[in-house]
């Protein structure tokens, strides 16, 4: 690559809005990060008000077609279109959006692109080059087709054709992958108010006609499960030395339990801060306790996010502009996981261990895995702290998954699933997880089957686990190629424990979905493989989500590489942009079934599949029906549908499927070798958006490990074979024997 090119491009780079109207563009100073190029102006009519992150807003109007990106040009956001076809804007009726957040789907009804390479409309990537930013997470489609993507440098939404919305560049690197929240009203717990029950204590016996027990449904009538209370000035209550409330503190009534006798109900109050319980009659409520107004806010559609300076942030969707930015901790580890919203509910992953949980190879530069040890509900209104729980062992890939009920349910870094209620953080159980043992792979949640599912690595067996003798715990001990793993099924309900299945392969993501193999049959897929190690192979495994019986396996490609695909060739660019320099991201994306029980999956090596039954075979397991190679890996969550159109996230772009059966062959497309690149060279360089490279997963493609190579690399190194622990894991070369010395 040639850097010197690049870096002084930096300077040149000058955006003009496209069509007619002057946009002002400026690098963003220094002091902003400075950590990549972003394209952000202000628009003429001053409209947008900007609280810390910075929004660009561009004006145009989606239905002129002057706006899309010719075809086979990459245009000045970074939009290069494939084929002139247009992809239908839809609003769906019920107002919910097609596809919210990376792993909570209500209903796929959506067909996904059938082939992979003839369906590709149009892509995107950063304007001044593929390797200037890094996605996180998948698109992300609302109620219109509008598509939201998420990157290190910024958030930006196009409509469903390619023109852009808005970009909003936030606090810092995302740190989690971003979800859409629906517009609703929300309750918002601000100002105290008195309890209607208090009223009727200051009337004399004969106005409350005398009767206890029409006294006693008045006070069932005040006292609603969900309700807010807050602990009166001088009510703090303590019992043998324990202090079970003190004055200030907030509740929620989590039942209302009537007596025997019908009367002198008690309610059951669940306490925010220490998530303890207390059991009070309902007469005594009104003395100790104010209620706390459930105001109602109409809150508009918007985006919730995580940055790893720790703050959690919400954009509007319409306008791109931060609604709320909160600083809730000093740090988050990341990149990996998702930010979700329910209910008026954020709930996001914070709090980067730093602590003897997190402290591993003490002869390491840096002896801290990265991993987040709190997990956090904040009000979506204004992004203020409803609850916190502390997880018995840090979280890696943390994505909220929501339960039965109010459930909110997720799984820390050994494989241990937690049930919390999301909206007071109370623990509803937490079961599992093999000690000292870290996983990249986040839980799954079947509602059909009431089931989570555990993906995590069995004990070590190699040994040299042992933190107190010198040199302290050896790099042996972790998940490498060939460490075995598990997949546990628990009641989503109770955690009790349904099945359990050791995988040969750490697990790497999971999907329980309708398959068409055989027909409509309901799976779970769990994919494995180690992620971006030389030799690392992998597999997808079709099980039985009520029992684990394993229903078809299916061999995936092996990383002939010592990188996931594209982390080598960007690795220069992403350090002169001060960025992150991998992206390094699981060995599968999370696989994905359209309303066909075809299945969608993106691999490390660098290609997009589809799975599904073959029409001509009598088979009923799937076969590889399409393939798309980008070269580049995918984004662990990487994969959306909407209404007639599939998004794909990769390492370093977008790309947009049409998904229509019944697409017009008159429209006309060029092959992606047929066009020149970019005419006017405004970013001084030529990347075209190539979205056909060579796969990594033959042994014959470089980059091997170049001796020049300069990773400021954290993470041991290893050779499995050494211990011999890891007995099925024999990284010979399968086609050539040289290409493997690492
Ligand atoms: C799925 O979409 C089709 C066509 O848009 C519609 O007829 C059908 O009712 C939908 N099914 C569900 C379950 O929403
Ligand atoms: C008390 O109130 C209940 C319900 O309102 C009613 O059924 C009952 O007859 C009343 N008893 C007396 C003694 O007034
Ligand atoms: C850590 O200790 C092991 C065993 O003594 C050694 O092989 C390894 O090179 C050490 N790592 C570093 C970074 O010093
Ligand atoms: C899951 O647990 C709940 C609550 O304990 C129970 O009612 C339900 O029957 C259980 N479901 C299964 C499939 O075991």
């Amino acid at each position: 690559m040639q850097l010197a090119t690049i870096v002084a491009s930096v300077h040149l780079l000058v955006l003009k809005m496209l069509g007619t109207g002057a946009i002002e563009v400026r690098r963003p100073s220094s002091s902003q990060g400075g950590s990549s190029l972003l394209e952000y102006g202000s628009d003429a009519g001053g409209q947008g008000r900007v609280f810390g992150g910075v929004t660009s807003h561009f004006t145009q109007t989606a239905d002129d077609k002057s706006y899309w990106a010719a075809v086979g040009m990459k245009n000045k956001v970074g939009v290069t279109r494939y084929q002139n076809y247009e992809l239908r804007h839809i609003k769906r009726s019920d107002g919910k959006f097609f596809w919210a957040d990376s792993a909570n789907r209500e209903d796929i009804n959506f067909t996904g692109a059938k082939d992979l390479t003839a369906s590709v409309t149009w892509g995107w990537h950063h304007p001044s080059g593929v390797y200037n930013t890094i996605p996180v997470g998948s698109p992300l489609l609302d109620d219109q087709n509008n598509i939201y993507i998420g990157a290190d440098d910024a958030i930006r939404k196009f409509d469903v054709n390619g023109v852009i919305k808005w970009s909003y560049a936030p606090r810092g690197q995302l740190a989690a992958a971003p979800s859409l929240c629906p517009a609703g009203a929300r309750r918002l717990a601000t100002s105290d108010m008195s309890f209607g029950g208090q009223e009727d204590m200051v009337r004399p016996d004969w106005a409350k006609g005398n009767n206890e027990s029409s006294t006693s449904s008045q006070l069932t009538r005040d006292f609603r499960v969900g309700d807010m209370v807050k602990v009166k000035p001088g009510a703090s209550y303590w019992v043998d030395g324990r202090e079970l409330f003190r004055v200030g503190d907030e509740g929620m009534i989590s039942g209302v339990v009537p007596d025997e006798q019908g009367k002198d109900s008690k309610a059951v109050i669940l306490w925010t801060r220490s998530g303890d319980k207390t059991v009070m009659q309902l007469h005594l409520m009104a003395k100790r306790f104010s209620h706390v107004e459930k105001r109602d806010t109409t809150l508009p559609a918007m985006l919730v996010g995580s940055t790893t300076s720790g703050y959690v942030f919400a954009i509007d969707l319409d306008s791109g502009d931060e609604l709320w930015a909160t600083w809730a901790s000093n740090e988050i580890a990341g990149v990996k996981g998702s930010v979700a919203c329910k209910g008026g509910i954020v709930v996001v992953a914070t709090d980067r261990c730093t602590d003897r949980y997190c402290y591993r190879y003490r002869n390491q530069t840096n002896p801290l895995t990265p991993g987040n040890q709190w997990v956090r509900g904040l009000s979506a209104a204004d992004g203020s702290s409803v609850w916190q729980y502390k997880t018995f062992q840090p979280m890696w890939s943390m994505i909220p998954l929501w339960g039965p009920g109010t459930s909110v349910m997720f799984q820390d870094w050994e494989g241990r699933v937690y049930s919390l209620n999301y909206l007071t953080g109370a623990e509803i159980f937490k079961v599992g997880g093999d000690i000292g043992t870290h996983t990249n792979a986040a839980a799954v949640y079947s509602p059909g089957h009431n089931t989570v599912i555990a993906l995590g690595v069995k004990h070590y067996t190699n040994g040299r686990c042992n933190p107190y003798p010198a040199p302290g715990i050896l790099p042996s001990c972790w998940t490498w190629p060939g460490t075995r793993g598990f997949v546990r099924a628990y009641n989503a309900s109770s955690g009790r424990k349904v099945w359990e299945l050791e995988t040969p392969e750490p697990p790497a993501s999971a999907s329980i979905s309708a398959l068409n193999s055989p027909s409509f049959h309901t799976r779970l897929v769990v994919t494995m493989g180690h992620n971006c190690y030389l030799g690392a192979s992998s597999q997808i495994w079709g099980l039985d989500p009520n029992n684990g019986h394993t229903r078809w396996i299916k061999e995936g490609p092996t990383l002939w590489t010592g990188f996931c695909a594209g982390d080598k060739e960007g690795a220069d660019i992403r350090r002169a942009m001060g960025g992150r320099e991998k992206c390094h991201p699981n060995s599968w994306s999370m696989p994905v079934a359209d309303s066909t029980g075809d299945l969608y999956i993106g691999n490390q090596v660098g290609e997009l599949m589809r799975y599904g039954l073959d029409p001509h075979s009598t088979s009923t397991r799937p076969e590889l029906l399409s393939t798309l190679t980008t070269g580049v890996a995918f984004q662990d969550a990487a994969i959306a549908f909407g209404t007639g159109v599939m998004a794909v996230t990769t390492c370093t772009s977008l790309i947009v499927f049409h998904t229509m059966d019944d697409w017009q062959k008159s429209t006309w497309s060029v092959s992606h070798s047929d066009y020149s690149p970019i005419s006017d060279k405004v970013h001084g360089e030529d990347l075209s958006h190539e979205i056909s490279e060579e796969s990594h997963g033959s042994i014959a493609v470089t980059p091997k490990v170049d001796s020049d190579d300069i990773w400021s690399n954290d993470e041991p190194v290893y050779d499995p074979n050494i211990d011999g622990g890891s007995s099925a894991y024999h990284r010979q070369a399968k086609e050539q024997d040289n290409a493997l010395s690492y």
